[in-house]
């Protein structure tokens, strides 16, 4: 039986804030003198930002002694779009990355086990609590761009996206036991962009897909922490004023697909991240190794946004393959560019997420 820190009994004071308000947080305001405890609710603030698919924030923690333990929360699962829970574990990677970020910035860092457990698949990592360091400029470049992050699907400007960033973001990947490649010349564009529309048309024309997307798309004025508010969609603006009932009864398919084949061939970069092998460690690797290429590109006010319908369907991320040149496991494919900055999406806040 796990223990409730004494802070958990707290979490429904939080219920008052607005959705937005965990994005408030300020790097000024860490416990410098608090307890562990303190030290570890306010690293958590940071973790909560990730990005997660459909927002759904799949992630728990529990706190156990010196170290944090991550939990997926697979009530969160989205049964149609990732029948294994590939992107959900993502997603949970990617807020580790976010807390081993914030970690190391205020200088705490002291190491993570992926995994621990053999006999407990949804224990997915435990962070070490370590002693004081001096954090290092690119650690600290990175955090500073947590709260400014954002995935943007708005069309990006034609502004191509600098090289030398293109090879920060391959190291970044890198870095994380992840690859990124990116897609060069028209040709190899344009048989991604086809192979993203039929993603679109065949995700859109199954009805438990739609049923799944209605339950995390929230019309503009729900009060709702997670899921995706119409203001961050790109499909039709109708879908921001009635947003479920909207996705649940209409097949956008056509639509949709017309869109996302125009933003992968216009988009200034297209990339796929991938890992060698497709096991529930790798895609926690993938899952850190997305967060730190996001937090990379916007640190240079590049934005990032998501155009995965080739690989949650598994012969089209077979032919994404093909059509690319790739040996390994393609486990997001992203489009990259300079734009407008847009509104965050809600979270829940560190109180909510722990247990
Ligand atoms: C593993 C993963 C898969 C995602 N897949 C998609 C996708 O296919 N299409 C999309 O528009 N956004 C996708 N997203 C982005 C999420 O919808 C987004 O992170 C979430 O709504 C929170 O918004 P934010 O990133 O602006 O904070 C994905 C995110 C993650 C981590």
């Amino acid at each position: 039986m796990i223990a409730k820190p004494e802070f958990a009994m707290h979490a429904s004071l939080d219920h008052d804030l607005s959705p937005l308000a965990p994005w408030e947080i300020s790097a000024e305001d860490f416990p410098h003198d608090g307890s562990t405890v303190e030290k570890w609710k306010f690293l958590i603030g940071y973790a909560v930002l990730a990005p997660s698919s459909h927002n759904t924030q799949p992630w728990l923690f529990h706190l156990h002694g010196n170290d944090l333990e991550l939990y997926a929360d697979r009530t969160r699962a989205c049964r149609v779009a990732d029948p294994d829970d590939r992107e959900l574990v993502m997603s949970c990677g990617c807020a580790l990355f976010h807390l081993r970020s914030a970690m190391a910035h205020f200088g705490y860092f002291g190491g993570v086990a992926i995994l621990p457990e053999a006999n407990d698949p949804d224990l997915l990592a435990r962070v070490s609590f370590g002693v004081l360091e001096e954090n290092s400029p690119e650690e600290s470049m990175l955090f500073y761009a947590i709260p400014k992050r954002r995935t943007n699907r708005q069309p990006f400007r034609d502004d191509p996206v600098p090289p030398s960033l293109l090879d920060a973001l391959r190291r970044a990947a890198k870095d994380e036991f992840a690859w990124l490649h990116v897609a060069e010349g028209e040709e190899t564009r344009h048989a991604i962009a086809e192979l993203i529309a039929e993603g679109d048309r065949r995700q859109w024309s199954n009805k438990r897909f739609r049923l799944e997307l209605a339950a995390w798309v929230h019309p503009n004025r729900s009060t709702a922490r997670d899921g995706i508010p119409g203001y961050a969609q790109s499909v039709d603006d109708l879908l921001t004023y009635a947003g479920p009932l909207v996705v649940r009864t209409f097949n956008m398919g056509e639509g949709q697909a017309a869109r996302d084949h125009e933003l992968a061939t216009g988009s200034p970069a297209l990339v796929i991240l991938g890992t060698d092998t497709d096991t529930p460690r790798d895609w926690l690797h993938a899952g850190q190794a997305l967060a730190r290429v996001l937090l990379r590109a916007q640190v240079e006010n590049v934005w990032g946004s998501f155009l995965n319908q080739t690989i949650e369907l598994p012969d089209l991320r077979q032919r994404l393959c093909a059509s690319v040149g790739l040996t390994g496991c393609p486990q997001a494919c992203l489009r990259l560019g300079f734009g407008e900055d847009i509104k965050p999406t809600p979270r829940r806040t560190a109180n909510e997420v722990i247990i």
